[in-house]
């Protein structure tokens, strides 16, 4: 049968040799760019069956390379081959549906913990009552008393991209303090803070004063309680804290506090900027 060219992904080389045709009319950065936005259009075969089936990855190998897998009705036997979203995957037969990736933003309430197990509090996948919880991980965890903004996926490559330093997303929260904030607090925090117990000074904040006693702040990095130790450094005291945006994305003023909704394709896509 005809290899059908939607539905297994082409490969690097075949890539770049579109991208070449494609630069003549000025259309080579946004393919690429899909390319990074669309990881599902790079999954390999052997951990689509594994991910969507009770078969471990390497068992997949195994029927993979007997010979029992189609794929749009074609015998693939390279566990490796890289597919498409929309493929149409079989098993001896048996029609495999292909995962979705999630893509969650939840608006937490102080007293929920960023865990997946916790013996004494309720966790924030508890609130979330969804299937396959155990692949759901989060970006950037919150303390238990802090509220806002907490964003949940499945794809790796996207957390990874959302929480690694490299990338620098920014981080908006909202703070109250037990001080009124100073300008000596706010030139030291905009300079960028030295932590107890850490090597480099902290990146430099952007302060919102919004009141004496309310701040908004922005930072890039995520060191641990790094919020509450960077008021604390200058001699300050978070009361409340409440997380409203990570990258492009912004908490949903419509998500009362313990509920969730799926992040639209432009909220994946921008974020991944
Ligand atoms: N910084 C903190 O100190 N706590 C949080 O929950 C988040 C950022």
């Amino acid at each position: 049968m005809r290899r059908n060219s939607h539905s297994i992904a082409p490969s690097f080389v075949e890539n770049i040799g579109r991208l070449d045709k494609l630069k003549i009319i000025g259309l080579d950065r946004v393919f690429l760019k899909l390319l990074v936005y669309f990881p599902l259009y790079d999954m390999r075969l052997d951990k689509l069956i594994a991910s969507s089936t009770v078969f471990t990855r390497s068992q997949a190998k195994i029927i993979i390379r007997k010979g029992k897998v189609t794929v749009d009705g074609e015998c693939i036997k390279n566990p490796a081959q890289h597919i498409s979203e929309d493929a149409h995957v079989e098993y001896m037969g048996v029609s495999i549906k292909t995962p979705q990736l999630r893509y969650i933003m939840f608006n937490k309430p102080a007293g929920v913990v960023c865990a997946n197990k916790d013996e004494q509090h309720a966790t924030v996948f508890d609130s979330l009552f969804l299937p396959r919880i155990e692949t759901l991980h989060i970006a950037g965890r919150l303390d238990i008393d802090t509220t806002g903004l907490v964003l949940i996926s499945d794809d790796g490559q996207w957390l990874h991209r959302i929480t690694s330093p490299k990338h620098q997303h920014q981080k908006i929260y909202l703070l109250e303090l037990d001080e009124p904030v100073t300008e000596k607090q706010t030139r030291i925090l905009e300079n960028g803070v030295q932590l107890k117990g850490e090597k480099n000074r902290c990146q430099p904040a952007i302060i919102e004063i919004i009141s004496d006693k309310q701040i908004r702040l922005t930072i890039t990095e995520g060191k641990y309680h790094q919020v509450k130790r960077m008021m604390a450094a200058v001699g300050n005291h978070v009361t409340k804290l409440h997380r409203e945006k990570i990258a492009q994305i912004e908490l949903d003023s419509n998500l009362k506090e313990g509920e969730w909704r799926d992040l639209s394709q432009d909220e994946v896509i921008l974020s991944k900027d």
